[in-house]
């Protein structure tokens, strides 16, 4: 296990109880994914969320979507907790797994992808990442994802980094590269302090 991830989960282990009352604050763009996905008519058997975190996004996509079976993966077990109880409406076909995402039990064949505010998180592994959404996806199936992108304060840079977050604009070239020149949008947050965008490739 990397450093990394043993730096996450130790910073979640804290910040998992006050996660969902803070960052409806600045994570901005996730509900506009899922009504997104959800405007596209699709029929998805089975669905995961890389990173779900507390599992808010995973309510709404069982929501979204009631016949598919819906896949969360975190390392955070502090995380995984809350998702749990969130997703108790739904708990015979929302499964929540423990583990860096790439190692999980319940791969390939998804029909929608999402990764919410996760990718940012994921250093130098994200390549890594990237190539299991690529193996993981069914043919003809849909990359989601809504993240942090750059900020052209070095002060907030440094902050975001305290907070794991990168903002060097270096995760959506990487998406590019394995999923082409998708449709992306970027947004500007609380008067251009920082950028986010959000794909559908
Ligand atoms: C900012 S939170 C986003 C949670 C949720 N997707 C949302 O939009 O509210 C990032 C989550 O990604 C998880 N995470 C980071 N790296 C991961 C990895 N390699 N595999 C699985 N989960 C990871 C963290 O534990 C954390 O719960």
């Amino acid at each position: 296990m990397s450093t990394n991830t043993d730096a996450l989960k130790r910073y979640y282990r804290f910040h998992a109880a006050i996660y969902d009352s803070t960052r409806w604050s600045f994570l901005f763009g996730r509900s506009a994914l899922i009504q997104r996905l959800q405007t596209m008519r699709l029929q998805p058997r089975r669905v995961l969320e890389i990173g779900c975190g507390t599992g808010r996004n995973l309510a709404m996509l069982a929501r979204a979507f009631p016949k598919a079976d819906i896949v969360g993966v975190d390392i955070s077990q502090d995380m995984l907790e809350h998702a749990r109880r969130r997703c108790s409406f739904a708990e015979d076909r929302v499964f929540l797994e423990c583990a860096p995402y790439g190692t999980q039990s319940r791969l390939g064949g998804f029909d929608v992808i999402v990764a919410s505010y996760a990718l940012s998180m994921m250093g130098d592994g994200v390549g890594a990442v990237l190539d299991a959404v690529k193996r993981d996806l069914r043919h003809g199936g849909v990359f989601a994802v809504v993240d942090f992108r750059d900020s052209r304060f070095a002060f907030f840079r440094r902050w975001m980094g305290c907070n794991h977050v990168r903002l060097d604009d270096g995760v959506l070239p990487q998406i590019r590269e394995r999923f082409g020149e998708s449709v992306v949008s970027t947004h500007h947050a609380y008067a251009g302090l920082w950028r986010w965008f959000m794909l559908v490739a």
